[in-house]
């Protein structure tokens, strides 16, 4: 999988995926990640891509032309599954979205900033919009970034436990039963009895028990 993200603050982005699963998934060639500084598909000879809003109003918009340069150029070389475009007024991402995204070959996010993106970025060069929550954060980078983390750890070989990516919360629209490690009693709180006992049918239908309760309890839209 690709995965190409125009930005104004490329530096943003070097942290989330330089550690951790991510770096190893694309030391792995699982997939690889490019960065994008949108500043140099500017025609301005400042490197602006932002201007004022037709109309009047506070706030200034990114314009069309440094999009299209960087979108055209990249579409020049490949074919994308989905240009998505990061934006609080977009539909809120969740598991499905992630699985799906997961499993296409090519994708590009453009990051949003100051009041957002000239429409017509949205109407002609975007496929898909996404929100990761309904609250409004300083740009597009850190959205991206969530995306990215949530699709690539669905990759298959990128969590070597295979299995754990299926037990995870929402992937079935149940919220993950409670883990406990060693010590089995710490300060006179104990683990559950149950998942010490070594009876796998047993500890299996507690964990699905948990699982319903806490979906109901924290999610009762889901049930
Ligand atoms: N840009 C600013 N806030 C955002 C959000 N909540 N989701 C996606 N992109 C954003």
């Amino acid at each position: 999988m690709r995965i190409d993200i125009i930005t104004i603050h490329p530096q943003l982005l070097e942290g989330p995926f330089s550690h951790s699963i991510l770096k190893r998934a694309q030391d792995k060639g699982l997939v690889e990640i490019h960065v994008h500084d949108l500043r140099k598909w500017s025609d301005d000879k400042h490197g602006r891509v932002d201007d004022y809003q037709f109309g009047g109003g506070a706030g200034m918009v990114m314009r069309i032309e440094p999009i299209d340069n960087c979108i055209s150029t990249l579409r020049a070389d490949r074919d994308y599954d989905e240009i998505i475009y990061m934006t609080p007024d977009g539909p809120l991402f969740d598991q499905p979205t992630a699985n799906r995204l997961s499993s296409v070959g090519n994708i590009m996010i453009l990051c949003g900033h100051y009041k957002g993106v000239d429409e017509r970025v949205r109407q002609h060069l975007i496929t898909r919009e996404i929100s990761i929550g309904d609250y409004v954060l300083t740009g597009g980078e850190l959205p991206a970034a969530v995306v990215c983390d949530a699709v690539v750890r669905l990759i298959p070989g990128v969590i070597s436990d295979e299995t754990s990516a299926l037990f995870d919360s929402h992937q079935d629209g149940l919220l993950a039963p409670p883990v406990y490690t060693r010590p089995a009693e710490y300060k006179g709180w104990k683990v559950p009895d149950i998942l010490l006992t070594g009876n796998d049918r047993l500890i299996e239908e507690w964990r699905m028990e948990q699982a319903e309760e806490r979906t109901a309890q924290r999610r009762p839209s889901n049930g």
